[in-house]
């Protein structure tokens, strides 16, 4: 099926790590529905950490009451983290795996280890009529349990695909982070990067055939996007980092419509 209409969630996440930086109330994440609405976002995505380290319990409460678009809340697959997610109610539940030490969410769901957990959490979410969607990463594997476990959605991670573009393209280095593959030649970076693209565009062929909705995400940004807006199978993309980073120079309203713009088909 072609999904003409490729949806954008944005993840506010980043303006409650910047508040955070001083532990005050600015700037404060509600402050962007209005803004986020009106210039063409489709949905509001937080992630409700196990360790608040940014949206904290009010905010995802705040947000879920005030937004004018639908919230995809991004949480883990722990029982007592689905409970309070039960009680938040948003529209959507994102579940994704989630390590204390790490900076972001570094890969998919372990669908096929966890399965057992991530059936009880699908069972608790649907019990409180929350939709819900699986981070996996792009393999058929993870397509392949993520339909035996009834996922409505599933949402195929774009990091590695987003880390060879930089690595290929990017005259910056785009990570104070090691890349071990730093010393590879443009022709081994493209083939990584061929091989990255081609399995989101199969899990994504492979997810929508087996009836699931498909939405895509991670280190997408506006240089890389538009190879992932191509892949027809694709409904929607969420997008935080980006976004919030230019932001900060053009405005929160520019930011996001010209995000909008690139998800155009
Ligand atoms: N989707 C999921 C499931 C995520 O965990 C994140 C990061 O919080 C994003 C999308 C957005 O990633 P980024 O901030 O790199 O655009």
């Amino acid at each position: 099926m072609h999904a003409d209409n490729l949806k954008l969630g944005v993840n506010i996440d980043h303006i409650a790590v910047l508040r955070e930086a001083r532990k005050i109330n600015d700037p404060d994440p509600l402050m962007a529905l209005g803004i986020c609405a009106q210039n063409g976002a489709d949905q509001i995505t937080i992630h409700l950490r196990e360790d608040r380290r940014h949206i904290h319990d009010e905010d995802a409460r705040r947000i879920i009451a005030a937004s004018p678009l639908p919230v995809n809340l991004e949480c883990s697959i722990d029982p007592e983290i689905i409970r309070i997610v039960t009680r938040l109610r948003p529209h959507r539940a994102t579940l994704v795996p989630e390590k204390r030490e790490e900076v972001t969410t570094e890969g998919g769901l372990d669908v096929i280890g966890k399965y057992d957990m991530i059936l009880n959490a699908i069972k608790m979410l649907r019990e409180a009529q929350i939709e819900v969607s699986l981070f996996i990463d792009p393999t058929h594997e993870a397509i392949e349990a993520s339909e035996r476990l009834g996922a409505e959605w599933v949402e195929l991670h774009t990091g590695s695909y987003a880390n060879i573009y930089a690595m290929r393209y990017s005259a910056l280095p785009h990570s104070h982070h090691a890349i071990p593959e730093l010393h590879l030649s443009r022709k081994e970076l493209d083939n990584r990067l061929e091989m990255a693209y081609s399995d989101i565009v199969d899990a994504a062929n492979a997810a929508r055939s087996a009836g699931m909705k498909v939405a895509a995400g991670h280190g997408l940004n506006y240089h890389n996007v538009s190879a992932i807006v191509s892949i027809e199978t694709i409904e929607e993309l969420n997008i935080g980092q980006s976004i919030i980073a230019r932001s900060v120079f053009t405005g929160l309203a520019s930011a996001v419509s010209e995000m909008k713009a690139l998800c155009r088909r």
